[in-house]
């Protein structure tokens, strides 16, 4: 049978989450084992979720996940570990006051450790740091509790504590629009002060939440060609080309918008022209993907099918997406044929 993960040389992946058994359809799973040899855990693996109370881990969704990846022989991927959003408030206060680097750090460190070595030689990779790098102006770290209690160093301290808790885990730096010049060259920074400071970093992941006739090709490429350069390899980690209009680029999820005019593509049966050139999208994308196969190891779509995407509840809530390969009813769009016919 036809598939996207026999189609191309580096691993192409989705997301899934809960408990696989009682929150996916016969049909999704069929979908996620016959099309994905990976995925990667949309929100169980944050810390918000692992961890929301100091001391009490909450496991119970990701080892489902797990044990749904081990029964299909699929590579579940470990999304994240620090993360500014979905963090829970505890870590970074001591009897009300905001805590020291080092209590933080000491979390941290147990949060890690705890989470990795559970996983250990199970998870294929993790993001360490998801979404570090600021959107605007000069300064290379966007604010966040983490650069107020630890510092600018934080990044680097969090891959030395993923390093310890398990050397032979492979570590990744994960963020939205990173493809553009401005974040790409301040991520270029990050990633070679990774590589001086830290014990290992082996992938850069570029989310790849791009818009309908706005997929940056030759920024995309130019950011694979450097990323590479630094000797990692190079991860699309969050693909999905919105139909819908919004005011925002990139992914910061705390950016919402309300509702403004309801749009032809805002509607169950999606316009047939709006799916080809969705189509033509999604196949440039991929040709320049098979184009630099070699660089990049992994292609990962954030959602399974257009029903259980993100883009359905932001920048607005209650839209009707429809952003991936794959239909609500799990059938296979013309993006999905032009992507196999690359
Ligand atoms: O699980 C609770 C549920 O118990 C509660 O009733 C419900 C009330 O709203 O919230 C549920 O948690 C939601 C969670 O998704 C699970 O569905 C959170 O509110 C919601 O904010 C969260 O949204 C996720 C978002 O990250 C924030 O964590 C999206 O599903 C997820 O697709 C999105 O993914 C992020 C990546 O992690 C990082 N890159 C950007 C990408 C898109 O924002």
């Amino acid at each position: 049978m036809a598939s996207l993960a026999s189609h191309f040389p580096f691993l192409v992946g989705c997301t899934i989450d809960g408990d696989p058994a009682k929150n996916y359809s016969d049909a999704e799973r069929k979908l996620t084992v016959d099309q994905f040899n990976c995925f990667t855990v949309e929100n169980s693996l944050k810390s918000q979720s692992l961890q929301p109370i100091e001391g009490q881990f909450d496991f119970a969704r990701p080892d489902k996940l797990l044990a749904f990846a081990e029964e299909h022989k699929l590579k579940m991927i470990g999304h994240c570990l620090v993360w500014h959003h979905q963090c829970p408030d505890w870590l970074f206060h001591r009897g009300g006051e905001l805590a020291d680097c080092e209590t933080v750090l000491a979390r941290l460190n147990t949060h890690i450790s705890t989470v990795m070595k559970r996983y250990k030689g199970k998870i294929i990779g993790w993001d360490v740091v998801n979404e570090a790098i600021s959107d605007g102006g000069d300064q290379q770290l966007r604010r966040s509790k983490f650069t107020e209690t630890v510092g600018e160093n934080f990044v680097v301290e969090a891959f030395k504590l993923a390093h310890a808790a398990d050397p032979d885990m492979p570590l990744y730096y994960n963020d939205y629009s990173i493809e553009q010049p401005g974040k790409r060259k301040k991520t270029i920074e990050l990633l070679k002060q990774i590589q001086k400071d830290a014990p290992r970093i082996d992938a850069v992941g570029i989310q790849g939440h791009w818009m309908l006739g706005g997929v940056p090709l030759a920024a995309i490429e130019a950011a694979i060609l450097e990323y590479a350069k630094l000797g990692l390899k190079v991860m699309i980690t969050e693909l999905d080309i919105d139909v819908l209009r919004r005011d925002k680029e990139g992914a910061d999820v705390s950016a919402t918008q309300n509702a403004t005019t309801r749009e032809a593509a805002n509607q169950l049966v999606c316009p047939p022209e709006i799916l080809k050139r969705q189509a033509d999208d999604y196949a440039a994308l991929f040709r320049l993907f098979r184009k630099h196969q070699d660089k990049i190891s992994r292609v990962t779509f954030w959602g399974l099918h257009d029903g259980r995407s993100w883009l359905n509840n932001w920048p607005i809530k209650g839209r009707i997406n429809h952003a991936l390969l794959f239909d609500r009813n799990c059938q296979p769009k013309p993006a999905y044929d032009a992507v196999m016919g690359v």
